[in-house]
């Protein structure tokens, strides 16, 4: 009989490692869908942007995982199917489910062997990390059954601006140009809620590059929307004092989720000619941070810009209608926001104009500096 050296560290099998990533995979991916459809119920701003944070973080370590799935299982790019329902369907399921994560990663550091599989090593640190850090994240998120759920310290108008019904209200030069870009910002809410929807919706349908996308897209936006309730907090306004609301995404009540991609994939880029031009005026004020934010805004919708491009295209193809037909669905996008526009009153347009009045009254006050 040949005696043979032994072996000499403890190594798990490399396709028991691949199964324990596809599990891991399934599970991020379950996240990431579930922050998506809870974000429009999350009333506090900063929740929502938690929700959607933890959602693109998932996304990333999911993406990672799976390229790494394919690397272990060279040369099929194969990721086994999922048996089990994942999806969180409160915000405590969504909280456990980010616990067990969490431990399963540091028991899959603890057994793992940096010679062996040092990339994924990266990988499950990284995202134990966030798990962490989204555990406190999230630990106070609550949803409300309203779609889409109101911040209720701000001053509740679908219009969150006059213009948006009164064409001849001033876009505004100096302060109130200021005002209208940060006001503008934060209510991309409707934007943050409508990327929540659209990942949710159809993720199922386009798959997990729809979904890797569309959970960007949804941390892009709740950023701008911060970016926003950012400066009007430092310029010193109250939330009650400021304007919040988002008649494009009640437009798109009862439709299907393609009018939502279409609504956001042009309606929200639909400025970006604009943006260099509002960055320089904001230079000239000497305000940094509306021009900075601006310009990190302009270089996200370049990329959004694309995505809509690409995933409306590919949604008319699933549906086995002409991708090229998507100018139909934006025709569509205008009329329903046209529709919602012509439901407002004239006391709408007396509240958001009174509303928008004292805000840039406010604004001229010695008291209020221009920028902190
Ligand atoms: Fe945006
Ligand atoms: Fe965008």
């Amino acid at each position: 009989m040949t005696n043979y050296l032994p072996p000499t560290r403890e190594l798990r099998v490399r396709f028991d490692t691949a199964q324990a990533l596809t599990r891991l995979f399934y599970r991020e991916q379950a996240v990431v869908l579930s922050c998506g459809g809870f974000t429009p119920h999350a009333p506090l701003l900063e929740h929502r942007s938690e929700l959607a944070r933890t959602a693109w973080e998932s996304a990333l370590a999911a993406e990672a995982l799976r390229e790494r799935v394919f690397e272990l299982r060279y040369p099929t790019r194969f990721l086994a199917e999922q048996a089990e329902e994942l999806a969180a369907d409160s915000p405590d399921d969504l909280r456990r489910l980010i616990n067990e994560l969490r431990d399963d990663y540091a028991a899959y550091l603890e057994a793992a062997d940096e010679l062996a599989d040092g990339p994924s090593i990266r990988i499950a640190e990284a995202a134990l990390r966030d798990k962490e850090r989204q555990q406190d994240a999230l630990a106070a998120v609550e949803l409300t059954d309203d779609d889409p759920a109101r911040d209720p310290r701000y001053f509740a108008s679908s219009f969150y601006w006059p213009d948006v019904l009164d064409p001849t209200y001033p876009y505004g030069e100096g302060v109130a140009l200021q005002l209208r870009s940060a006001v503008s910002h934060l209510n991309e809410v409707w934007a943050v809620d409508t990327a929540g929807r659209i990942l949710h919706d159809l993720s199922p349908e386009l798959g997990w590059e729809f979904t890797r996308d569309a959970a960007r897209w949804l941390y892009d936006e709740s950023r701008h929307m911060l970016m926003g309730a950012e400066r009007l907090a430092r310029w010193g306004f109250e939330p009650g004092q400021i304007p919040l609301g988002g008649y494009i995404y009640e437009a798109c009540a009862g439709q299907h989720a393609l009018y939502r991609l279409g609504m956001l994939g042009y309606f929200e880029t639909k400025n970006i000619g604009r943006k260099r031009e509002r960055a320089q005026a904001f230079h000239d004020m000497g305000d940094a941070t509306s021009e900075i934010d601006m310009e990190f805004d302009w270089a996200d919708e370049t990329l959004h810009a694309e995505y809509g491009r690409r995933w409306l295209r590919r949604l008319l193809e699933a549906r086995g209608e002409d991708p090229e037909s998507w100018p139909a669905v934006l025709e569509r996008c205008e009329q329903l926001v046209r529709e919602r526009v012509a439901q407002a009153t004239p006391q709408d347009l007396e509240r958001i104009r009174t509303c928008a009045d004292a805000l840039v009254a406010a604004a001229g006050y010695p008291s209020r500096p221009a920028n902190v």
